[in-house]
């Protein structure tokens, strides 16, 4: 993930960590399709509420924070980075929590892991954003996904989703609308508006550097056919007119942004 090998500390061997930490990782999920919940309960302990899923879960603070704050849910973390399934499942098993795993795989492999309205929430917090058009179809909130989604939610099941990257949040709302979601909230302020939810790892590293969490959370709506792209795909027709304005640049854009400010500057100069 983005530079993450760079920061492994010099002793870290994958497979040694997979196999110590093997008892939350479920590398067959597609066995348990529509049945998690049950499948998943301790012996002896009263079957899980509900299951909820974070999608692109990274190193997995949130999805830990989530599970110690509601016992009675089963958390479901789904990334498709191995060191990242590793290290939160070093934290699921350090932090003793029984009713969190995590799933190796890519986001769309979901439909083969979760029954038709298994799911009573999806979170996705500061996906990868993959700005480039030909790279589009790799966003976690692109249409395609998002379709996919639909299907796994259970009856006005939430989905949750968190940017600090202004492009793909404009973007997103795009997709979301496009896919049949009903919003329930936007807000480029998450964090004042719900001050309590945890955090992932990317929203404190991010909001340290003076990121702004732009949020979504919507419900799926009705929905008539097929919907049709047609949305701009790359993440560059997002970004504003004024780039001087721009006050946060995200990451992976800084040199999109650079490159675009003096072209532009160039184009005034030239005109004036
Ligand atoms: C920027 S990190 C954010 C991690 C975490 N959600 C957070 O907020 O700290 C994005 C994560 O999504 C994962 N990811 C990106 N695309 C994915 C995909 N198509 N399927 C599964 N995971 C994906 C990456 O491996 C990475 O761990």
């Amino acid at each position: 993930m983005h530079g993450l090998h760079a920061r492994l500390p010099r002793n870290f061997v994958l497979e040694e960590r997979l196999e110590r930490y093997a008892d939350a990782i479920e590398l067959e999920p597609a066995r348990l399709a529509g049945r998690w919940a049950d499948a998943c309960t301790p012996i002896g302990s009263k079957p899980f509420r509900e299951v909820r899923l974070d999608v692109g879960c990274g190193k997995g603070a949130f999805l830990t924070a989530s599970a110690a704050a509601e016992p009675d849910v089963l958390f479901i973390g789904l990334d498709g980075e191995p060191v990242c399934i590793v290290y939160s499942a070093q934290h699921i098993i350090e932090g003793n929590l029984g009713n969190a795993l995590v799933i190796p795989g890519l986001g769309d492999d979901l439909v083969r892991f979760f029954a038709p309205g298994e799911l009573a929430g999806i979170t996705i917090n500061f996906p990868t954003p993959y700005p480039r058009k030909k790279e589009a179809s790799k966003r976690l909130v692109a249409l395609e996904r998002l379709l996919e989604y639909r299907s796994l939610l259970a009856d006005g099941a939430q989905i949750t989703f968190k940017t600090d990257h202004e492009p793909l949040f404009a973007f997103a709302l795009t997709q979301f609308e496009l896919a049949g979601y009903v919003p329930d909230y936007v807000g480029d302020d998450y964090r004042a508006d719900f001050p309590d939810t945890p955090k992932s790892e990317y929203e404190e590293r991010l909001v340290a550097q003076g990121a702004q969490v732009h949020a979504l959370i919507a419900h799926a709506g009705p929905l008539e056919g097929t919907p049709v792209q047609t949305a701009s795909l790359s993440l560059v027709d997002y970004l504003p007119d004024d780039l001087h304005g721009l006050s946060y640049v995200p990451h992976g854009m800084q040199g999109t942004v650079v490159n675009l400010r003096n072209r532009r500057d160039h184009e005034a100069m030239r005109l004036s």
